[in-house]
């Protein structure tokens, strides 16, 4: 659990006050009327039977409803999560906003946010998560804010435009209705997930599609519906698996699991690694053939596959071998410096591929907001350009200057 202050546990007030303050030191909440949200709104009250300390807790989220494989599909997001997202929206007293993935909280943050003149209308696809929220919200005074069932693929046209449209859920596109239900002046902000990864992307209008200079890592449960994720999983064996969104990219199960047991090669680039984030970012929209790397810590521990992989790290495959980044300290190099790993008969040329992209980026865009990530609807051009994922509604296009 993340300390909040030495308040007693007992006191929601004295915890809330505790939990701005952090946000505030934490720079999750930068503006005055983002922190007077937080503090006025009683937490507590939308996880009536989570404890209080949990409740109030920076970085945990509070668990609401689970499927059958135990799996979270609702929680209350984190504090931190939402206030790094609301700051991101940038929303003025008197909008109407659209939220996707109900709970009551944010919904609530975001009612004292746009005022009495404003107006919220939040939809969730389970009628279970909208009657818990609904209940939440009237009991702790926000009767104003309007619930929907329904798929928030397709929005919701009956109040639209809005001027501002936050999701949160992880979604895997953006549909038409996100762009087409924005005001002329609109703002999307969007937990999109680019090749494995998801970022908190706060998207303007730019012509026909969205631009972004803002983006920021984000954990959210998936988008059911229509939106759901197509990814493409692999088990290679117990505990070491690779996903790809990416059509192009061969998942061959069984030589990519031989290939774990031809000998590691490993290489060092001799630059610097820092920034994992945004070095991610450049790697994934950079690789031929992207894809992800997961291990579990019993396949770390016993070194088969570099810690790394532990949440997930790009990997570069092909038929039959694959390669992945590392790290080791090295003061020369600023703390760290990045390397590959490769297993399999085209492991050197993998990595040499791989190492070039870890010193390019470290020389040229080694910082943090280097990227500008626009989202263009439509059929997408063939062939793909560099630097762009083919979604179903779509392409992602990334650049860096
Ligand atoms: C992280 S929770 C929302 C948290 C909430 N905004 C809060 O105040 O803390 C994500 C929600 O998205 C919902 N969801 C998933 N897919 C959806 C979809 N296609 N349309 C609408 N809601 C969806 C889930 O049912 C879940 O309740």
């Amino acid at each position: 659990m993340t300390a909040i202050g030495d308040s007693t546990v007992h006191d929601p007030d004295a915890l809330r006050a505790d939990m701005v303050r952090a946000l505030r030191d934490q720079d999750a909440i930068t503006s005055e009327p983002v922190a007077a949200a937080f503090a006025k709104v009683p937490r507590h009250r939308f996880a009536p039977d989570a404890p209080l300390e949990l409740a109030y807790d920076l970085h945990r989220t509070v668990p609401v409803k689970k499927d059958e494989l135990g799996l979270d599909i609702s929680v209350m997001s984190a504090a931190h999560l939402q206030g790094v997202m609301l700051e991101q929206a940038d929303i003025e007293p008197g909008m109407k906003v659209l939220e996707i993935g109900s709970g009551g909280y944010n919904a609530a943050l975001i009612q004292e946010l746009v005022g009495s003149d404003g107006a919220v209308t939040t939809v969730d696809i389970d009628r279970d998560i909208v009657d818990r929220a609904r209940l939440c919200l009237d009991d702790a005074g926000y009767g104003q804010v309007k619930t929907v069932v329904a798929d928030g693929e397709a929005g919701v046209p009956d109040g639209a435009p809005y001027d501002r449209i936050i999701v949160t859920a992880a979604a895997w596109d953006i549909p038409p209705s996100w762009i087409s239900e924005l005001a002329a002046k609109g703002r999307l902000v969007v937990p999109l997930t680019v090749r494995g990864t998801t970022r908190s992307i706060a998207f303007d209008r730019d012509g026909e599609g969205l631009v972004s200079d803002s983006y920021r890592l984000a954990r959210f449960v998936p988008m059911q519906g229509e939106g759901a994720a197509k990814e493409r999983k692999a088990l290679l064996r117990d505990g070491v698996a690779v996903q790809t969104e990416d059509v192009r990219v061969p998942l061959n199960t069984e030589a990519l699991n031989r290939a774990l047991d031809t000998p590691r090669l490993e290489f060092w680039s001799g630059a610097a690694y820092d920034l994992p984030d945004e070095l991610e970012l450049y790697l994934t929209l950079h690789l031929s053939r992207p894809a992800r790397l997961h291990a579990s810590r019993d396949i770390v521990e016993n070194g088969l596959v570099e810690a790394s992989a532990l949440l997930g790290v790009p990997a570069l495959v092909s038929e039959d071998s694959i390669a992945y980044r590392t790290r080791r300290e090295n003061e020369d190099t600023d703390g760290f410096e990045s390397g590959v790993v490769a297993h399999g008969p085209q492991a050197e040329a993998l990595a040499d591929q791989y190492l070039n992209l870890l010193r390019h980026w470290a020389q040229d865009h080694r910082r943090r907001g280097a990227a500008t990530i626009r989202y263009l609807p439509g059929t997408a051009p063939s062939p793909l350009p560099q630097n762009t994922v083919l979604k179903r509604h779509g392409i992602v296009t990334v650049t860096w200057h």
